[in-house]
C-alpha cells in the first residue's frame, strides 16, 4: 500500500529548521522558530512552571482519565483569563485542546460540521497553519490584505476586503502580536473590525498565541475581550505554548460564545465529539501546570512577572535592532521593525536577499523575511544588521537614506 504514496510536500519551516541542524559554522543564528530564547540563547522552563510542576509530582495520586473536555479547572481558569471579569461567562465554554494547534483544528472542525464549506477568511499573509488546518477541516479560504508598504497594519485594505465578508462567514483574526507581520491593529481598527463584524453579522475567530508578549497581558487581551461583548457569536483558539513555555507539553483551549446557553452546550458537545475521534483526549500535564499557576496567588505573581521580563527582553531587542539597523544605513528595514510588535517581524527583504543572509552569515530567517525577534542573543543584534545592510543592493543604502528624508 504505501508503495503507492507519491512524495508528500515536507513543511518548509521544520525543513529549514532541520537545515540549521546541520550546519556546521558556529557562528549560525537560528530566527525560523517562534521561541522564546533567553539572553545565553535557552528557552527556560519559567520558575513557576517548574515550581508548579514539583506541586503536582508531590500530590499526584491518580492519572485516571479525564473528561472529553479535558482538565475542567484548566477550562475555567482559561474562559476567567480570556474573557476577563466583565466577558459573557454565562454564554461561553471552553474545551481543553492539544495546544493552539489542536484548539484551531477542533473549531474548524465545529464550523464544519455547523455550515459545510463555511468560507473562512484570513489575512495574507497568514500563519503558516491557517489555510492547511481549516483546508484539511472542509472549509473554503479567501483572503484580505494586512501590512501595507512600510510593514505596519493596513486598515484601508482589511476593512474593504472583510467588506466582502458575508453573515455566514467567519474572519480569522489574530487577537495580537501577529504572526508572521508583528503589524497589529490599533484600538480604534479593533473597533471598525467589531463594528464591521456586528454590522455584516460574519462570526470572528480569533487565534490567540502570544497575549502577553505584545503590550502586557491585559492589553494583549483586550481586543479579544471587546469584540465579544460586541457580537453574539465568536470562537477562540487559546495557546500556553509561548507565554507559559510549555511548546512540548502542548496545552491550549477551544473557546465558544453563543448567543443562548442552548447552542454553547451544543457546541460544546460537538467539540467533545471532535475530540473523540481525532485523540479522544487532551494531555493532562500542561493543563494541569497552567491550572496550579493560576489559582495560586503566588505562583501567578511570579509567571506574571516572568512574562513581563520576557516581554521587555523581546520589545528592547526590537529596539536596539531598529537602532542599529539605522545606523547601517537600513532606514526602510529600521522603520518596518519599528512599526510592529511581539515574537516576530516581518523585514521588508526579498527571498534572494533572505537566502544570501543564510549562505553568507548563517542567519536563518523564513524566505518570506520573517524572523523571531525573541530568538536573537542581544549581542549577536549588531552582526545581525550587518548581515541585513550587506544583502542590501549597494544601490539601496543612499535610495533607502534619501527616501526617509
Ligand atoms: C498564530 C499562531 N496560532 C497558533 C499557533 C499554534 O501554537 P501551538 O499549537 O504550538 O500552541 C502558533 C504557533 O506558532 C501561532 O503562531
Amino acid at each position: 500500500m504505501l508503495e503507492l504514496l507519491p512524495p508528500p510536500p515536507t513543511d518548509p519551516l521544520w525543513d529549514l529548521t532541520y537545515e540549521y541542524g546541520t550546519d556546521e559554522r558556529p557562528e549560525r543564528l537560528n530566527l525560523v522558530l517562534g521561541v522564546y530564547r533567553d539572553p545565553t540563547g535557552r528557552t527556560p522552563v519559567m520558575a513557576a512552571v517548574r515550581e508548579a510542576e514539583i506541586l503536582l509530582a508531590e500530590r499526584s495520586e491518580s492519572k485516571e482519565y479525564r473528561g472529553l473536555s479535558g482538565n475542567a479547572g484548566f477550562n475555567r481558569a482559561l474562559l476567567s483569563m480570556v474573557l476577563g471579569p466583565d466577558g459573557p461567562a454565562d454564554r461561553a465554554a471552553a474545551v481543553q485542546t492539544v495546544a493552539g494547534s489542536g484548539a484551531l483544528r477542533l473549531l474548524a472542525d465545529l464550523i464544519c460540521r455547523t455550515r459545510p464549506g463555511t468560507t473562512v477568511w484570513i489575512s495574507d499573509p497568514a500563519y503558516v497553519n491557517h489555510r492547511p488546518i481549516l483546508e484539511a477541516a472542509g472549509l473554503t479560504v479567501r483572503t484580505y490584505g494586512w501590512r501595507d508598504a512600510e510593514g505596519g497594519f493596513d486598515a484601508e485594505s482589511v476593512l474593504r476586503d472583510l467588506g466582502a465578508a458575508r453573515r455566514d462567514d467567519v474572519v480569522l483574526l489574530q487577537g495580537c502580536c501577529h504572526n508572521p507581520t508583528g503589524a497589529d491593529p490599533a484600538p480604534r481598527d479593533w473597533a471598525a473590525l467589531a463594528e464591521l463584524a456586528a454590522r455584516n453579522g460574519w462570526v470572528p475567530f480569533v487565534d490567540l498565541a502570544y497575549h502577553g508578549l505584545g503590550d502586557g497581558l491585559e492589553a494583549d487581551l483586550a481586543p479579544t475581550r471587546m469584540l465579544a461583548a460586541r457580537v453574539p457569536e465568536m470562537l477562540v483558539a487559546v495557546s500556553c505554548s509561548k507565554n507559559f513555555g510549555l511548546y512540548s507539553d502542548r496545552t491550549g483551549c477551544a473557546i465558544v460564545i453563543g448567543a443562548s446557553a442552548r447552542s454553547v452546550r451544543h457546541a460544546e458537545t460537538a467539540l467533545q465529539n471532535a475530540a473523540r475521534t481525532l485523540y479522544s483526549m487532551p494531555p493532562e500535564h500542561g493543563a494541569a501546570v497552567v491550572t496550579t499557576i493560576l489559582e495560586d496567588e503566588r505562583l501567578r505573581r511570579s509567571w506574571e512577572a516572568e512574562l513581563e521580563l520576557m516581554r521587555g527582553r523581546i520589545a528592547a531587542n526590537r529596539a536596539e535592532l531598529t537602532q542599529q539597523l539605522d545606523a547601517s544605513g537600513c532606514a526602510v528595514q529600521a522603520r518596518a521593525l519599528a512599526r510592529q510588535k511581539g515574537m516576530f517581524s516581518m523585514l521588508p527583504l526579498t527571498s534572494a536577499q533572505m537566502l544570501l543572509l543564510r549562505r553568507q552569515f548563517a542567519i536563518y530567517g523564513t524566505t518570506s523575511g520573517r524572523i523571531n525577534i525573541a530568538g536573537i542573543p542581544p549581542h549577536r543584534i549588531p552582526c545581525l544588521a550587518r548581515g541585513i545592510a550587506s544583502v542590501l543592493d549597494p544601490a539601496e543604502l543612499p535610495r533607502q537614506a534619501r527616501l526617509v528624508r
